[in-house]
């Protein structure tokens, strides 16, 4: 009997433990950590080395309902992992830290859910290095979902993002990346939008009813895989953009990819490069180097499967910027599934068709110059300007698994004198260029206006007041300090292209 009674104890004592231990703990316990991402795909052992972003070596914070996201942020240290549970959060948050891990966490179908109430500019951006973002809602935003500048080694993965404003996912200028799984609709610019960066690989998401579904400018060794672009005005778009530091675009895979219907009118902002796509376009490259596309799937886009275009053809000025080479050279055509393509074809390829007497538009078309440029087996499809294609002597990519590098790349250099120049690259350069407009006007207008003036632009960035009314209101700068408005506001005068 005694014995009994012992037992009995131990059980409720044990009992009460556990369920203390879930009231403490909460169900936190038996959510897993986000998993590391690896650069490599290959089972060797020893083949796969973590990318950093992820790796969780300090503690947890958890942020519930009605608490704040940012002052998370900002208790935390590098190496922590920042868990957000369901619910609506107002805020944007900055991330200038190294190592944080943002984890939403999912119950029952609720998301935990940043809304920018469509008064809000951005709803994540981040600087720091080794920074990941996985499992969260944003929505109603009118800048970016999430935007990285010069953070390296990122991962920003299982989101899902609704109407977010320019852009929804945005990693500028950041080295080592990956982008994979997430879900994008109803951006008026790019849903994911690579620009300036090394080494990234895109895949497994799905963007769709923007009007550029994945763009990768101005960057270099991009692997854009198993993604599901349909329903945008452009499906998957490779170019350079002249006026950015960054002078080329160049190794870009696009694999295994589906691009379908991608015939959603363009309903870009007036006068930004994306305003110019055609809607029915499947794949679009400009201006941009070395680029592969093989294995896709690419049906149903009612202007043209594949354009490929130099800048004079797509009626970009190109004397502003000499040092942007204006023609798609060595561009690769590997095996790839086309049909359906080319409906209704704008008026210009419509005439260029009638040359060959189809009323219909191409499956492929190549416009303009280039050099070094291959097609596989051309006949199976519907092409235009493809005389000068040989015949390529590669048949496949395969043994390019990622273009991650198999180790964390090194912060890039801040230090104090680089200020300017890094908040520049990372900041305005994503809506001003030195020459051509794209979101805001060109910087050489902005250096007449505000010539021996850094105050001037100091100012107005941390208030912007709308004064032009054929362009969007500026977002608000004022998260920035004075001393980074300052050396933002001095580079941004002293640049010369
Ligand atoms: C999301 C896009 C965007 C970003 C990022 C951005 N700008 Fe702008 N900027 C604009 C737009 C749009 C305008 C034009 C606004 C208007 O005329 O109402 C503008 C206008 C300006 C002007 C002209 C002010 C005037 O008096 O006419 C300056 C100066 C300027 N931006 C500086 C900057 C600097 C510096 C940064 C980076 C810290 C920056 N901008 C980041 C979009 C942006």
């Amino acid at each position: 009997m005694k014995i009994f009674k012992r037992v009995l104890l131990t059980v409720v004592i044990l009992a009460a433990g556990i369920y203390c231990g879930k009231l403490i703990f909460g169900r936190g316990s038996d959510i897993p950590a986000p998993m590391p991402t690896y650069f490599s795909q290959s089972t060797e052992p020893g083949d796969s080395v973590g990318i950093g972003a992820g790796t969780i070596t300090g503690k947890i914070i958890e942020v519930k309902k009605g608490n704040s996201i940012q002052e998370a942020v900002g208790k935390a240290s590098p190496g922590d992992l920042i868990r957000i549970y369901p619910g609506v959060y107002n805020e944007t948050v900055y991330i200038d830290k190294d190592n944080i891990s943002i984890q939403g966490v999912i119950e029952n179908d609720e998301w935990p859910i940043l809304d920018g109430q469509k008064k809000m500019n951005d709803a994540i951006l981040y600087s720091g290095n080794g920074v990941l973002i996985e499992n969260m809602k944003i929505t109603n935003y009118k800048g970016n979902a999430i935007m990285g500048q010069a953070g390296n080694n990122y991962v920003i993965r299982n989101n899902w993002i609704v109407d977010t404003g320019v852009y929804g996912i945005f990693p500028q200028f950041g080295k080592n990346g990956v982008v994979e799984r997430n879900i994008l609709t109803g951006i008026e610019d790019a849903a994911i939008y690579i620009g300036m960066c090394d080494n990234v690989d895109v895949r497994f998401n799905e963007v769709y009813g923007n009007v550029a579904g994945i763009e990768i400018e101005n960057s270099r060794h991009a692997l854009v895989e198993f993604n599901y672009t349909h329903d945008n005005t452009g499906g998957i778009l490779a170019f350079l953009t002249q006026g950015l530091p960054i002078k080329t675009c160049y190794d870009v895979i696009i694999r295994n990819n589906y691009v379908y219907n991608n015939n959603t009118k363009n309903f870009g902002a007036v006068g930004s490069t994306v305003s110019h796509i055609p809607a029915g376009t499947g794949i679009l490259i400009m201006a941009a180097d070395d680029i592969t596309v093989e294995n896709n799937i690419i049906s149903g886009n009612d202007n043209a499967g594949i354009t490929i275009t130099d800048y004079a053809f797509a009626g970009v000025d190109h004397a502003s910027d000499p040092e942007s080479e204006p023609n798609s050279d060595r561009i690769t055509l590997l095996d790839n599934f086309m049909s359906n393509n080319g409906n209704n074809p704008i008026a210009d390829v419509k005439a260029l068709m009638a040359t060959q007497f189809s009323k219909l538009g191409p499956d492929i078309i190549a416009v303009g110059g280039g050099i070094g440029s291959c097609v596989i087996n051309p006949s199976r499809y519907r092409t235009f300007g493809l005389n000068s294609y040989a015949n390529c002597q590669v048949r496949d990519t395969r043994s390019i698994k990622t273009y991650l590098l198999d180790k964390p790349v090194m912060p890039r250099v801040t230090a104090q004198i680089e200020k300017g120049k890094m908040t520049y690259y990372g900041v305005c350069s994503g809506c001003h260029a030195f020459s051509t407009r794209l979101v805001g006007p060109p910087v050489n207008v902005i250096q007449a206006l505000y010539k021996n003036n850094p105050q001037g632009i100091v100012d107005f960035i941390a208030h912007p007041i709308h004064k032009r009314d054929d362009y969007p209101e500026m977002p608000p700068q004022n998260y920035l300090t004075e001393e980074t408005r300052k050396a933002v506001a001095e580079y941004m005068l002293s640049i010369t292209k």
